[in-house]
């Protein structure tokens, strides 16, 4: 379709959607795609500067940063999104106002091996009650029922993940075959 669109990763903190995300931007642009990335943790920063973790802020976030892919992928650009997005009824609600042009990954990862491998070490803090509400020890996250595509980043390697997420965008014809720019 040589169409924008968006990219749209869920899951816990530290599950890989910015890693995936970067990756498959990196392929996406060589094969002549235009894309940008709006990391949670990079659009709390700017775009969402001053929201915190509530059901109520974690939905104006993500609503935010639904209405900028939307701009975006309406405009020919792959737009990328990686934030937790942890409430099913407003990702859906982001979904609804892409008419199709909608994409989304959930990348599946145990507790127990996010807990083991604490990047950013706020696990331990959410733990020990130090962070409240935190997504997956002390908040919800509510699964996807019907993604278009489920990472699970706990079994497979990152480059195991990045081949399948792109093999199915060629399958679907929403993104240029390797080579072919
Ligand atoms: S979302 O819920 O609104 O989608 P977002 O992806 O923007 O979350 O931000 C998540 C990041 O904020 C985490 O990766 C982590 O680094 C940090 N963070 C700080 N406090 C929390 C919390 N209570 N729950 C989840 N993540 C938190």
């Amino acid at each position: 379709m040589d169409q924008g669109f968006t990219l749209w990763f869920t899951g816990l903190s530290g599950a890989g959607k910015s890693t995936l995300a970067n990756l498959a931007a990196i392929e996406l642009r060589e094969r002549g795609h235009r894309v940008e990335i709006l990391d949670g943790d990079e659009v709390r920063q700017n775009l969402s500067k001053g929201l915190g973790f509530s059901k109520e802020d974690r939905d104006t976030n993500i609503r935010r940063i639904g209405y900028v892919c939307q701009l975006l992928a309406r405009n020919g650009v792959i737009a990328i999104s990686a934030a937790i997005s942890p409430y099913r009824s407003v990702r859906d609600e982001v979904r609804r106002v892409h008419d199709n042009r909608f994409f989304e990954v959930f990348v599946r990862c145990p507790l127990d091996v996010l807990v083991e491998r604490d990047v950013k070490g706020l696990y331990k803090k959410a733990i020990a009650g130090e962070i409240k509400g935190f997504t997956g020890v002390s908040d919800p996250y509510e699964e996807p029922h019907n993604p278009e595509l489920i990472i699970d980043s706990g079994a497979e390697s990152i480059d195991e993940s990045l081949a399948k997420l792109l093999g199915r965008l060629e399958e679907l014809g929403h993104v240029r075959a390797k080579g072919s720019r």
